[in-house]
C-alpha cells in the first residue's frame, strides 16, 4: 500500500474507496485522491460506460482499480467486497445517491423504494461488506444532504429523497456508535449545492470545489466528531 501524508498532519491515508465514482462528485472524489497520491477503488454500476473514470487510470494506472458495484444488488456488492480479499480500507467514501421528485400529488411509491435502496441501504451494504477491510482508525464518510434535516425542511416535497437521506443520517448515528470501539469515525456529509446531472447542472459548485472543501473537512476528522452531520465547509447541521 502506498502511504502519502495529508496536509494537516493527520493520519496518512492509504487506500480510498468511493462509491458513485462513474460522473459527479464521486468522480472528482476519485480524481482528488489519485492526486494525492492514495490508492483509489472506485465503484460504479457499469464501468465499460464510465468514460471519464476509465481515462484516469491513463493517468494513474494501477494506483486506481475501478470495480463493478451497484450498491442496490446484495450480489454485486459481496462480489466486490470477496475481490477485494484483505485488502485494508482507509476512506469509505458512501457517496452514491439518486434524487427523484415527488409530491402529494404525484407520489410514486416505487420511486420512493428505489431512493431508499440506493440512498440508504445502499451505505449501509457496502459498509457491512467492508467491515473486515475497514482499518482501526478507518473514516466512513456517507455523503448525505440537508435535504434530509428535518430542521431544515421548510419548502416540503421530495418525499423519497427526504426520507432516504435521513434514513442515511440514521445510520450514519448507529455506525458511528457501533464502530467507536475500533476508532473509526462516522460521518454524514453535506457536499453542498454541487453541479452535477442530479440538480441537472444547477447548483453553487464545481464538484472539484465541493471535494476540496469536503477533503480539508476529511483530513481533520477526529473520533470526537464521528456522529456528526458536517456541511462541506465544516461546520455542524441539524438533525
Ligand atoms: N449535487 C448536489 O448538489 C448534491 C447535494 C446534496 C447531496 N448530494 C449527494 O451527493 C452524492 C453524489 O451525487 P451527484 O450530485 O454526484 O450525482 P450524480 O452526478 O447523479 O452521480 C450519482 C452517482 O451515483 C451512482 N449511482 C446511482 N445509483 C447507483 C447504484 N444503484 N449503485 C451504484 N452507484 C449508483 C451513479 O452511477 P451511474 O453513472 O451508474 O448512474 C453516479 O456515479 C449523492 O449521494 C447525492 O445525493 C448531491
Amino acid at each position: 500500500m502506498q502511504e502519502m501524508s495529508s496536509e494537516s498532519g493527520s493520519p496518512a491515508i492509504g487506500t480510498v474507496l468511493v462509491t458513485g465514482a462513474s460522473r459527479g462528485i464521486g468522480l472528482d472524489f476519485a480524481r482528488a485522491w489519485l492526486e494525492r497520491g492514495a490508492q483509489v477503488i472506485a465503484g460504479c454500476r457499469a464501468p465499460n460506460s464510465a468514460s471519464a473514470l476509465s481515462n484516469l487510470m491513463q493517468e494513474y494506472g494501477d494506483r486506481l482499480r475501478i470495480m463493478q458495484l451497484d450498491v442496490t444488488d446484495e450480489r454485486s456488492v459481496e462480489t466486490m467486497a470477496g475481490a477485494l480479499g484483505n485488502q485494508h480500507i482507509d476512506l469509505l467514501i458512501n457517496n452514491a445517491g439518486i434524487l427523484h421528485v415527488e409530491t402529494l400529488d404525484n407520489m410514486d411509491f416505487a420511486s420512493i423504494l428505489e431512493q431508499f435502496k440506493v440512498n440508504a441501504l445502499g451505505a449501509l451494504h457496502v459498509t457491512r461488506a467492508l467491515l473486515s477491510n475497514l482499518r482501526d482508525g478507518a473514516k466512513i464518510i456517507n455523503i448525505t444532504s440537508r435535504m434530509g434535516s428535518l430542521d431544515d425542511n421548510t419548502s416540503g416535497g421530495y418525499y423519497g429523497y427526504r426520507m432516504s437521506k435521513a434514513a442515511l443520517n440514521m445510520a450514519t448515528r448507529s455506525m458511528a456508535v457501533d464502530l467507536k470501539s475500533r476508532g473509526i469515525v462516522v460521518v454524514a456529509m453535506h457536499p453542498g449545492m454541487v453541479q452535477t446531472d442530479l440538480t441537472r447542472g444547477f447548483g453553487m459548485l464545481t464538484p472539484a470545489e465541493s471535494v476540496a472543501g469536503m477533503n480539508q473537512v476529511i483530513d481533520k476528522l477526529t473520533i470526537e466528531q464521528s456522529g456528526l452531520f458536517l456541511h462541506y465547509q465544516g461546520t455542524t447541521l441539524p438533525w
